[in-house]
């Protein structure tokens, strides 16, 4: 039988050799997190978080170890199967929202679907996301022209227009005031309540860590 660990990392390390020192921003970490799980993951900065957030994502890849996910390991993955990994089933969140400042909130949104498909989205897909992160009145704005809040509400359209089965949020809410933050954690909630997502989330932010199902603290690249 096999158990239900949608995400499972085993033995998982990463070492960055640039510069004079090694540095272990992974140290053989072990992690399960179930399908439909909302995990928050704590420490201070420099301890691992974000390396921990891309290897899951397959934006790196691990020196050592095995990165599962689904029963399929992708640290194995060839470049081609890595992409379409990348493409259909995570959707990322950073702190500074990495929006493209030529392309109008729409377009935003749409150009990982269009990425995929080589034609826009169905014009209702994007119709509902606006509706849902409360961003229907501004479609035709450029990022310069949006809040903190709206931009990283953008984010979040984005990275959900290919349906992903998996969110990864890297402090999200690190560049917003309180009130934003709150509404960007709420949406995050709503997306493993409402919509089933998996949900990893990196913050400092004790209101996030309250939110999730489980909590884990990370310290010099372990996870505790
Ligand atoms: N591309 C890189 N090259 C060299 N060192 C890196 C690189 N990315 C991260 N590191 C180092 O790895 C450690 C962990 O970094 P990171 O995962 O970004 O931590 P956190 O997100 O918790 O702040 C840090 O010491 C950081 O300086
Ligand atoms: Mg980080």
């Amino acid at each position: 039988m096999m158990e239900d660990h949608f995400i499972e990392l085993i033995d998982v390390t990463k070492i960055y050799s640039q510069g004079e020192s090694p540095v272990v921003a992974l140290d053989h970490v072990h992690a399960k997190i179930s399908k439909g799980e909302y995990l928050a993951v704590t420490g201070k900065s420099g301890c691992g978080k974000s390396t921990l957030i891309n290897i899951i994502g397959g934006l790196d890849s691990p020196d050592q170890g095995r990165v599962m996910i689904d029963g399929e390991d992708i640290s194995l993955m060839n470049d081609r199967r890595l992409t379409l990994y990348r493409r259909d089933r995570v959707g990322i969140i950073f702190q500074f929202f990495n929006l493209l400042p030529i392309l109008n909130l729409e377009e935003n949104i749409a150009l990982p679907y269009l990425l995929r498909e080589g034609s826009n989205p169905p014009a209702d897909k994007i119709e509902n996301l606006l509706h849902e992160m409360g961003l229907h009145a501004r479609r035709y704005h450029y990022p310069h022209e949006l809040s903190g809040g709206e931009m990283q509400r953008v984010a979040i359209c984005r990275a959900l227009i290919n349906d992903p089965e998996i969110i990864l949020a890297d402090e999200p809410t690190g560049n917003l005031d309180s009130a934003s933050g709150k509404q960007v954690l709420e949406i995050l909630r709503r997306l493993r309540d409402g919509h089933g997502k998996t949900v990893i989330l990196v913050t400092h932010s004790q209101e996030g860590a309250a939110m999730a199902d489980r909590v884990v603290r990370m310290s010099d690249g372990k996870l505790l």
